[in-house]
């Protein structure tokens, strides 16, 4: 979703800025701005459409600041319009702000500011703040920033400048992230790490409520009480390489191909061979209370809840608790019990989803216990849990998740066999689950090497505008994950059905220009999966299946196959997405689409 990148320093601020939205649009947006303080005045450039326009229209603005901040919008309010784009300035056109988030008082404070004779030339919320920073300005910035932000209602990021407040920025935080980069003798700001890795791995993340004054002479932080307070710097990892695409076309299949090393990444130093359980050190401190937990519940959004649908299964098969799943946006709205005896599990790449946010924060006031799974390190919902465990599967830049989809699957397994392991589990139970967790990711490379069948048949199936996607049990969530991997960059109709509800309703969609993705493996639900195809394809429907490599039925049945190695009911989904994901890359490549920022969509959805 939206970025911030800010920059204040010895070097001319136009270049940096540019160089840090375009490390943050694989987030997502639809407009993009910049401004640059010079002398006592600010200059602004704003486009539509991608950081590429927005590069074109200053080219002929050379901009020699020093001090500047820049933005990549992802509409909320307001279409996407050079007058909606951020930076956003007040009436004397002093004051210029980036802001992520939204305020949500902001049709209260726009009447109060309208009366006082402010004009206002955006629709959007975040005009607000400019103009309240005007109003309370004297001469500082940071007084005026800090008495706007006692009147705002909602969440923020933000970052500002002000043309008489020589190479300052400003920042604060609540519920979404801004971080500070120190460089020498120059100071960065930032909503994504990602973006300032090229200029500097030092990094402070503000908390909420927290701001923070950069000056090319030094920096302080405060908390909203005015208080300084001291925060440590953290050394972030040199991972601007794998912003590379590395000759991939795109980092969705770069990131599809990374799946055997996140699988490893996921479940290695984690697995205890001669004692058949696994070994998660973010959950130590909270194991005896683990121990004696009831119920699950799993909140997430997205690729992320078919993540946790698939969980559901994995823990039913390996431990005794009762599991719920719930996507994290309705969770606020289930009036479920919630005691000592519950444990929340938020799953999420971004760590940074509103969602699932709002929903750790139900979950908190009720007082389960509150554990996660996330990818980005040191994330908001990284700081907010009580335990928690990392996917480490590096930086996802395709706005389609994959790597992580699998990855998450595989931790769950580990987290599910800790538990088990103190339930019913036995010894040989555990120690198979080991043994087949060992080998995904060479089974994944496996299924990676029939990249060209795949696309052969991606290409046959690229014609067809809608498509249903069935499985039962552990395929269920496959089935979801594959219709809404192939939704959401192909722009294709797609729907993900447990395969015994077809008849119940979507049977009456099939016919030959309805073609249905079946995923059957050789488990408990193997004859029911046959029978459902037949229905499909007594009705002239096209069927694709994803099926076992030594399944000998399946080819006889169905239109087209594609096949995977077997493995432990369970664990099946990590290796039946695989060919899912690269399906739906390709059709969304015959059909030209934008396949890493495919359109309305963003990679960390930072607003509820
Ligand atoms: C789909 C996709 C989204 C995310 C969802 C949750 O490919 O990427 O559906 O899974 O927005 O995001 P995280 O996992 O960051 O909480």
């Amino acid at each position: 979703m939206c970025g911030i990148i800010g920059y204040c320093g010895a070097r001319a601020a136009k270049p940096i800025l540019l160089d840090g939205l375009k490390r943050l649009e694989y987030r997502g947006y639809d407009s993009a701005g910049l401004a640059v303080a010079e002398g006592n005045q600010l200059n602004l450039i704003r486009a539509v459409g991608k950081v590429s326009d927005l590069e074109k229209k200053g080219i002929a603005r050379p901009l020699p600041g020093h001090c500047g901040i820049a933005h990549t919008r992802w509409a909320t309010h307001g279409r996407p319009s050079e007058e909606n784009a951020h930076p956003h300035c007040d009436c004397t056109r002093k004051v210029s702000i980036v802001h992520n988030g939204i305020i949500e008082n902001y049709l209260d404070l726009k009447e109060e500011l309208l009366a006082r004779k402010h004009v206002f030339s955006s629709e959007t919320d975040s005009e607000v703040i400019a103009h309240l920073i005007e109003e309370y300005f004297e001469a500082d910035l940071e007084t005026a920033l800090l008495k706007t932000v006692q009147r705002l209602e909602g969440t923020f990021g933000i970052a500002a400048i002000h043309a008489d407040c020589d190479r300052q920025v400003v920042i604060v935080r609540r519920g979404s992230p801004i971080i500070i980069g120190i460089g020498e003798g120059e100071y960065f700001a930032a909503s994504d790490a990602n973006a300032l890795l090229p200029y500097t791995q030092k990094i402070i993340s503000l908390n909420d409520d927290e701001m923070a004054v950069l000056h090319p002479s030094g920096y302080h932080i405060k908390n909203l009480n005015n208080e300084f307070l001291q925060k440590e710097i953290e050394i972030r990892e040199g991972r601007d390489e794998q912003a590379d695409k590395k000759g991939f076309e795109h980092f969705m299949l770069k990131e599809i191909f990374e799946q055997p090393q996140a699988i490893e990444n996921a479940f290695r130093g984690r697995l205890i061979e001669s004692e058949g359980v696994s070994k998660l050190g973010g959950l130590e401190p909270v194991m005896e209370r683990l121990k004696n937990v009831k119920k699950l519940v799993i909140v997430s959004c997205g690729t992320s809840y078919y993540a946790g649908l698939c969980g559901r299964y994995i823990f039913e098969s390996l431990s005794e608790l009762h599991v719920e799943v719930e996507v994290a946006s309705e969770f606020r709205y289930r009036k479920l019990k919630m005691d000592g005896d519950t444990a929340v599990l938020a799953l999420s790449q971004s760590g940074e989803t509103a969602d699932t946010i709002a929903a750790i924060r139900e979950a908190k006031r009720k007082g389960a216990l509150i554990l996660g799974v996330v990818n980005v390190v040191g994330s908001g919902i990284a700081q907010i849990t009580d335990a928690g465990v990392y996917n480490h599967a590096g930086p996802e830049f395709g706005v389609a998740s994959t790597k992580i989809y699998t990855s998450q699957l595989v931790v769950l397994t580990l987290m599910a066999l800790l538990i088990g392991r103190y339930q019913g589990l036995s010894f040989t139970e555990g120690s198979a689950v080991i043994q087949a967790v060992k080998k995904l990711p060479r089974q994944v490379k496996r299924i990676l090497t029939d990249i060209e069948h795949i696309k052969k048949i991606a290409q046959e199936y690229a014609r067809y505008e809608d498509f249903l996607f069935i499985g039962r049990q552990h395929n269920f969530p496959t089935a979801m994950e594959g219709a809404l991997k192939l939704k959401e960059i192909s722009y294709i109709h797609a729907e993900g059905y447990p395969a015994g509800e077809m008849k119940h309703g979507p049977i009456s969609l099939i016919d030959e220009n309805f073609p249905t993705v079946a995923i059957v493996s050789q488990d408990s639900t193997f004859d029911k999966m046959l029978s459902n195809i037949q229905e499909i394809k007594a009705r002239n429907g096209r069927v694709l299946a994803v099926a076992s490599e030594d399944d000998e039925r399946i080819a006889g049945l169905c239109d087209d196959v594609i096949r995977v190695p077997e493995t432990l009911p369970l664990l099946q989904p990590v290796l039946n997405i695989v060919p899912l994901q690269l399906f739906a890359y390709f059709i969304a490549r015959f059909k030209g689409c934008d396949i890493d920022k495919p359109r309305n969509l963003a990679k960390s959805v930072t607003v509820e």
